[in-house]
């Protein structure tokens, strides 16, 4: 009970201790809040009733492939039985949305039948949020393929779109009543690039500088399907929007020389453009310096034709254009130089077609994830890049957040989003069209390769409980402040 108050007491302190001196900046009008997480970071559930086992299942449960802590998603944080006490926690930050995945191999397990359970979980989830008025923002595919696709490819096989669009159909079907804010895809570029090209994630290949392209290829096309699905069939009716969400990092050249310049442009082009630039740009396709350099390095290695594939005219055609808002997650920066000894390595790699130096500076602050540094300016950089580049869209961040390995006083979390936050506002205040806010995550989950040993969340989750106990960290009590006034100290 002491200790209990004593924390109390020393959370109001450190939450007052970062307001105090500072001038209040307000979001824009008709800005809004969200928090978000993923169905295997959080569900559990792993074989309720009649689901099937999904790609992150079989990686997980094969020792061949490293999760740092030997753990699973099997039960994660027990969404499947405890979404209740999620929405729960989601109203008390005081949000307009929520954003939570649905898991294919749940609600469609053999990727035609519906699952009764399945279809009853997620009615009862979105019906939970909109009894506290929250409204749920549905990503299709969070990276947990159902498994018997895979077996047949999964993304390299093209005839996926068709199964990813028979699955949207079902969900614009059975959902679209309630839900008015669609992701097809969540970072297609981390999902392709670890799970087809590194082996880092699942389904753990590693064919890098191939099938990384594939997997790319297919799911651009899959997403254009699902939004002209939408636009055609249910927009009328239903009002809602469709999108994706891609990942990106700044990337800062090192100097001014026009070489390193170049090299953190070519990093942009082909991490951000692989995506971006086939659906957001005005002439469509993957971004010229891709296609340049992987045809005239696969010239180079021996083969025959590009490792990247080429579209048709008619599937161009139907990319271009396929959104209705430009879908952002944003971590972090890297430092750019051009590569000091270049080559036309006899192996091929993404990271070879690509060929720049990068690294942190040695004073960014550290997260708990190799990955990460604290970089707040980048942010700003990076969406100024995003309306140069693509005309000007209407961004949503959908993910943005930090990771530590703290309880609840996860100060340098709050230092994180009041960082980010401010560089988000200036770069509103260069004219980018943001409409939207969403951290990651509502709680800590399992954070693929790395476990339980990396926390993002606002809630912490103590996993060793038997009801999987969340209790706010100092973020969430600064978080909900930000949301219920909408603005935020100046730094
Ligand atoms: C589900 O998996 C758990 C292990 O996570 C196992 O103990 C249980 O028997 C399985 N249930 C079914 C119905 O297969
Ligand atoms: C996001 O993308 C960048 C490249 O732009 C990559 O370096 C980083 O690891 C990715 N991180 C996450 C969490 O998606
Ligand atoms: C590049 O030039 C800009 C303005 O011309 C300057 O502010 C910046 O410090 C320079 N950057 C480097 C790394 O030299
Ligand atoms: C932002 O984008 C939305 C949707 O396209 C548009 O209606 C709005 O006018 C834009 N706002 C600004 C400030 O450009
Ligand atoms: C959870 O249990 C494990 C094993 O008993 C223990 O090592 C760990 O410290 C516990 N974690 C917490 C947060 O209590």
């Amino acid at each position: 009970m002491i200790v209990a108050r004593i924390t109390t007491l020393a959370l109001s302190l450190l939450i007052c201790a970062f307001q105090v001196d500072g001038k209040l900046r307000r979001f824009p009008d008709g800005f809004s809040f969200g928090v978000a997480t993923a169905s295997y970071q959080i569900e559990g559930g792993w074989n309720a009733s009649d689901k099937s086992e999904s790609i992150w299942d079989t990686f997980t449960h094969n020792s061949n492939y490293k999760i740092l802590d030997g753990s699973s998603g099997d039960v994660a944080c027990d969404s499947y039985h405890l979404y209740k006490r999620d929405v729960e926690m989601v109203a008390e930050l005081g949000v307009d949305f929520y954003r939570f995945s649905m898991s294919w191999s749940r609600l469609m397990p053999d990727g035609y039948e519906l699952s009764k359970d399945g279809v009853k979980y997620y009615n009862d989830l979105i019906n939970e949020l909109l009894k506290h008025k929250i409204q749920p923002v549905v990503t299709l595919f969070h990276w947990d393929l159902p498994q018997w696709l895979q077996q047949l490819g999964g993304w390299s096989n093209s005839l996926t779109a068709k199964h990813f669009q028979r699955y949207a159909r079902s969900a614009f079907e059975l959902f679209g009543d309630r839900v008015k804010m669609w992701l097809t895809v969540n970072e297609p570029q981390v999902f392709c690039l670890h799970g087809y090209g590194k082996g880092l994630k699942a389904p753990g290949l590693d064919m890098n500088g191939f099938a990384e392209y594939l997997c790319g290829h297919t799911m651009l096309k899959a997403h254009a399907k699902v939004y002209h699905l939408y636009d055609q069939v249910f927009k009328k009716k239903q009002k809602g929007r469709v999108g994706l969400t891609l990942n990106a990092s700044w990337q800062q050249a090192s100097s001014n020389s026009s070489n390193d310049r170049e090299a953190a442009q070519r990093v942009l082009e082909f991490e951000l453009g692989w995506f971006a630039n086939p659906i957001f740009s005005k002439c469509g396709d993957y971004p010229k310096i891709m296609k340049d350099r992987i045809l005239w390095k696969s010239q180079e290695q021996g083969y025959t034709e590009s490792r990247l594939p080429i579209f048709t005219k008619e599937e161009l055609e139907e990319i271009k254009g396929s959104y209705d808002f430009f879908g952002l997650n944003h971590y972090t920066t890297r430092m750019v130089k051009e590569k000091s000894n270049k080559s036309v390595a006899s192996k091929p790699s993404f990271s070879n077609d690509v060929e720049v130096d990068d690294y942190f500076e040695s004073d960014w602050k550290e997260s708990a994830s190799v990955w990460l540094r604290v970089v707040p300016w980048g942010f700003q950089k990076l969406l100024n890049w995003i309306k140069d580049s693509y005309d000007n869209p209407e961004v949503i961040i959908f993910e943005n957040g930090f990771s530590d390995r703290e309880g609840i006083d996860d100060v340098d979390r709050v230092q994180y989003y009041r960082d980010y936050l401010n560089y988000l506002l200036d770069a509103i205040d260069d004219g980018c069209n943001v409409s939207a806010y969403t951290a990651w995550s509502l709680m800590d989950n399992f954070e693929w390769n790395k476990g339980y040993s990396e926390r993002f969340g606002l809630y912490y989750v103590d996993y060793n409980s038997t009801i999987k106990k969340r209790t706010p960290k100092a973020s969430a009590h600064y978080f909900k402040n930000i949301v219920k006034t909408k603005s935020i100290e100046k730094i």
